[in-house]
């Protein structure tokens, strides 16, 4: 009887100390916030990440983590360390990792098929309808803005077509604005998940091999050194005195290295048709009696779209 308390106990204390090791930050891994015993980063407050991990990476750098139950998550910051840690080391960095449901369990060809048109098309409809929903709600701030696009569209495509893709490098300023919008609106501020094929250094630090990797898309796209005030929308920063389009490289909403999104191409001819076509045909306007949302405020789940507005669309032609 005395023999198997103890291996229950031994057993038990063995359990216990995997799963104590698990939930602290180990050995020269990137710093980050004090874990609980037991209960890893408890103190982190998930519910406004963008706030948080703009936080942390003031207080613990670049590349911080976080234990988050038994998963070791690694925020990586800046556009340098971006391209460093996904473009030089993409032969570690581009795969999925397990917990997002992205590897597929091999379950035959069709499945496959199914699957990866199900997330072409939710990858692809989500984030248009978000962008869309934040180039409205900014124009409703500054019609200024839309009546330089209007005016841009009328000189060069005129009242009789619709624009097409042709149109678009004789429309600067309009291009400018959709810019500004994939940056401003920020919408896929933590990308999608990066897993790692081996365990890595990176500045210096070790990093497991199951470590969840987040590329903090927000901490280029808000960035004060790439982007002057980077809270105001300006569509300007991306226009020479006169009137080419400058900058835009930094705009890395779609990601960076070898995961970067593969819908790009499509949702900025998407984003490109629908607004100029949306300009010429229709003035945007506030709608009575409904208060619009602050541009700062915004619903953070798989995308960040701004909060739900009103809008009227007076027809122009
Ligand atoms: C404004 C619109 C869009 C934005 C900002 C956007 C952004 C992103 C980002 C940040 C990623 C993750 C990159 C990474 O993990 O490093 C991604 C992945 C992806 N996007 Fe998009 N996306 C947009 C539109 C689309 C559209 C229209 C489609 C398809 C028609 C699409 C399909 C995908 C797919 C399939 C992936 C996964 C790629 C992979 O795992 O290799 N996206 N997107």
């Amino acid at each position: 009887m005395e023999y198997i308390l103890s291996i229950l106990l031994g057993s038990l204390a063995l359990i216990l100390y995997h799963v104590w090791n698990k939930m602290r930050r180990g050995h020269n891994w990137p710093p980050g916030p004090p874990t609980v015993p037991f209960l890893g980063n408890v103190n982190v407050d998930l519910s406004d990440r963008l706030k948080e991990f703009r936080k942390l990476r003031k207080l613990y750098g670049d590349v911080f983590s976080l234990v988050l139950g038994t998963q070791t998550v690694i925020v990586v910051n800046g556009l340098a360390n971006l391209k460093e840690f996904l473009i030089k080391n993409g032969d570690k960095t581009s795969i999925r990792p397990n917990t997002t449901g992205f590897k597929d369990i091999a379950k035959g060809k069709d499945f496959q098929l199914l699957r990866s048109v199900n997330d072409l098309f939710a990858a692809g409809t989500d984030t248009t309808v978000n962008s869309l929903s934040w180039f409205t709600l900014v124009l409703l701030y500054k019609p200024e803005i839309q009546q330089r696009m209007r005016k841009e569209i009328e000189e060069v495509v005129g009242d009789s077509r619709l624009p097409s893709l042709a149109d678009r490098e004789k429309l600067p300023y309009c291009d400018a604005v959709i810019h500004e919008t994939l940056r401003f609106g920020n919408i896929a501020p933590f990308a999608l998940p990066h897993g790692l094929t081996e365990d890595m250094q990176f500045n210096g630090y070790f990093i497991p091999k199951d470590a969840v990797i987040i590329p903090n898309l927000d901490s280029v796209l808000m960035d004060p050194d790439l982007f002057k005030d980077p809270f105001e929308f300006n569509p300007l920063r991306f226009l020479t005195d006169d009137g080419c389009l400058v900058g835009t490289e930094n705009v890395q909403t779609f990601g960076i290295g070898r995961r970067i999104c593969l819908g790009e191409a499509l949702a900025r001819m998407e984003l490109f048709l629908f607004a100029t076509s949306l300009i010429q045909r229709f003035e945007l306007v506030r709608s009575d009696g409904h208060k619009l949302p602050e541009l700062t405020e915004s619903k953070l789940g798989t995308t960040r779209s701004p909060l739900p507005f009103m809008v009227k669309a007076v027809e122009r032609l």
